[in-house]
């Protein structure tokens, strides 16, 4: 299924300049991506952005992943030099992980601020990552009830605030927001899946469709058994459900329209059970 979802919304031009500027003011960098779709929900240019920085990957949403895909990505990972951890940004469980690599990233910095002879400088954090991965979601959780803002700083633009997340640590207020980059279909799809692009934009049988071949690949059967529809090619997969779920048009033609919604929308919020849409061992 050729499905060419390309999209770049004019705004996202100056979000990118904006975390540009941003980068300059910070010693660390959370870097956001959803464990759903570890490939596509990460820009590479913020690698090369942050080359400069100490850099932290949170596979967020892990909650809705498959868990034995989450272990296999982070050892994955880890093992190309990354530190990533895997997190509920809406929990607390995370915070704890989140707050020692911190703290374990800023160690180096402070020690060189020691030599230098500045003491007590605060190390400064960001969040970064496409949009709807968890950023703002996170960036209230590090900041809990008894954040303090620190207030505006010289050098800031845009009126950023501070906060305070620990003795030694300020996060930024604003996340900073990259595009992602539709390198090639199957990243468009990737994206639909997790719901990050706008509905309204999507061809949603189409997208339904390619989403039932992706479904089919990695979790052979699960489509069929979850709405009780027979085999078939995913148009009939489709009609198969709209049935099942009685969703019919006056004459009594399936809505298929209706069924690649519920469809999407089943398979975003985890209803057909914890997936994960980019497999770690797959080969592209
Ligand atoms: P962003 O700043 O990166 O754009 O993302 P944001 O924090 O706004 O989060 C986007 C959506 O994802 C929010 O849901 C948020 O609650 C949800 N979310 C964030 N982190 C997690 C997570 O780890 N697990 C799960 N399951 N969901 C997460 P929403 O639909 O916009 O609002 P609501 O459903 O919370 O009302």
């Amino acid at each position: 299924m050729n499905l060419n979802i390309q999209w770049y919304p004019g705004h996202m031009t100056k979000a990118r300049r904006a975390m540009q500027e941003d980068l300059k003011l910070v010693d660390i960098v959370i870097e956001l991506a959803d464990a759903r779709i570890p490939r596509s929900s990460r820009n590479p240019d913020l690698r090369e952005l942050t080359r400069a920085k100490k850099r932290i990957l949170i596979l967020n949403k892990a909650d809705l992943a498959d868990p034995a895909q989450n272990t296999a990505w982070k050892s994955r990972l880890e093992a190309e030099g990354e530190t990533v951890i895997l997190t509920d940004a809406r929990g607390r469980g995370a915070l704890k992980d989140i707050r020692s690599a911190l703290e374990e990233a800023s160690a180096e910095k402070r020690e060189r601020d020691r030599k230098r002879g500045i003491l007590n400088r605060p190390i400064r954090v960001m969040a970064a990552g496409i949009p709807n991965v968890g950023k703002s979601t996170l960036i209230n959780s590090l900041a809990g009830k008894a954040s303090a803002r620190t207030g505006d700083k010289p050098g800031v633009t845009r009126g950023d605030q501070w906060i305070r997340i620990s003795r030694t640590l300020d996060l930024l207020d604003t996340p900073g927001i990259l595009w992602p980059k539709f390198d090639d279909p199957e990243t468009g799809l990737s994206l639909a899946l997790i719901g990050s692009v706008n509905d309204e934009i999507l061809p949603m049988t189409e997208v339904a469709c390619a989403s039932i071949v992706r479904t089919e690949r990695l979790y052979p059967g699960l489509i069929g058994e979850h709405y009780r529809t027979g085999p078939g090619s995913p148009a009939e997969m489709l009609e198969g459900i709209a049935r099942s779920r009685s969703l019919l048009k006056p004459g009594g033609e399936a809505d298929t329209d209706r069924a690649a919604r519920l469809l999407m929308n089943d398979l975003r919020k985890a209803c057909l059970g914890r997936l994960t849409f980019e497999q770690e061992e797959e080969k592209r």
